[in-house]
């Protein structure tokens, strides 16, 4: 391990740009169940079964159920320290870019904390956050962090402008991710030397694709997570580790 860790360091200090992509694994020791982990399930509902524009459409009241708990969860917990030397590089580095699957805030929260105020450092949110809404209808969309009452669908959120229903403003299974947010990070990707993938089964695209880009382009692909997956054959330093264990150990010790 600490033979790889060397060599993850010595990639990551020959690199002009650095992109970062991380997944749920990241925010496990914060206590966000992940995604396709054992704690994953929501009664017995799976993600891909609430997660998607049909089940929004069939019952939004659950839908805004399950989504009032993950906000709950989420907002209960704080960022570990992978979230903490992610977002000290970042700050310290600006050749180092965050590029995020997770809705959780977790990334921005470890920002706030160090006093990150120029919005340079901020995480491109691939999938969206769970702390904002937009309009099902219209153009509206905004930050809401209170709670949620899901009791009955008469007591949903609805738009201030139009009276439609809300919804959340994440990315849901069969929808496009915001074309400027993709093709930011796809350009990132294509310019990075290397590219730290943390925290995710590299399952979903066009999200895992990013890390593919880098590589296609000559980018040395480090992963950061306890388990194998089908971007560990195409990585040129495998940390099998924890992310809040092992990122302060590759990015605070290497610039
Ligand atoms: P997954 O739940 O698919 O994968 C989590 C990964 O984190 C697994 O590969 C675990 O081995 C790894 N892991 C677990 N604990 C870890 C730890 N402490 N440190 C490092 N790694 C750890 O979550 P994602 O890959 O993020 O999309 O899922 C991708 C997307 O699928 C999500 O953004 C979401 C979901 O559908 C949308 O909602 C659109």
């Amino acid at each position: 391990m600490n033979h790889v860790l060397e060599e993850a360091r010595a990639i990551l200090a020959d690199s002009e740009r650095t992109v970062i992509l991380t997944g749920a694994g990241v925010s496990a020791e914060s206590g966000v169940p992940t995604f396709r982990g054992e704690d994953g399930l929501w009664r017995s509902y799976r993600p891909e079964e609430l997660a998607t524009p049909e089940a929004f459409a069939a019952d939004p009241r659950l839908v805004w159920e399950w989504y009032g708990w993950r906000r709950e969860t989420v907002a209960a917990c704080r960022p570990n320290a992978g979230h903490d030397a992610i977002a000290r590089r970042c700050m310290s580095d600006l050749g180092v870019r965050l590029v995020t699957q997770n809705v959780d805030g977790l990334h921005q929260l470890a920002l706030d904390g160090l006093g990150a105020i120029d919005g340079e450092a901020d995480p491109l949110e691939l999938h969206g956050s769970l702390f904002r809404v937009r309009c099902t209808r219209c153009r509206y969309g905004s930050a809401h962090r209170g709670p949620i009452d899901a009791s009955s669908p008469d007591t949903l959120p609805r738009c201030p402008d139009c009276t439609s229903l809300l919804r959340p403003a994440v990315v849901w299974f069969g929808e496009a991710l915001e074309p400027q947010v993709l093709s930011r990070a796809f350009e990132l990707a294509s310019e990075a030397d290397a590219c730290i993938v943390a925290g995710t089964s590299a399952v979903v695209h066009p999200a895992a694709s990013v890390p593919l880009v880098a590589h296609e382009r000559g980018g040395r692909i480090i992963e950061v997570n306890p388990a194998p997956t089908p971007l560990s054959h195409l990585s040129s330093a495998t940390l099998r580790a924890s992310a809040a264990e092992v990122l302060p150990a590759l990015l605070e010790a290497t610039r």
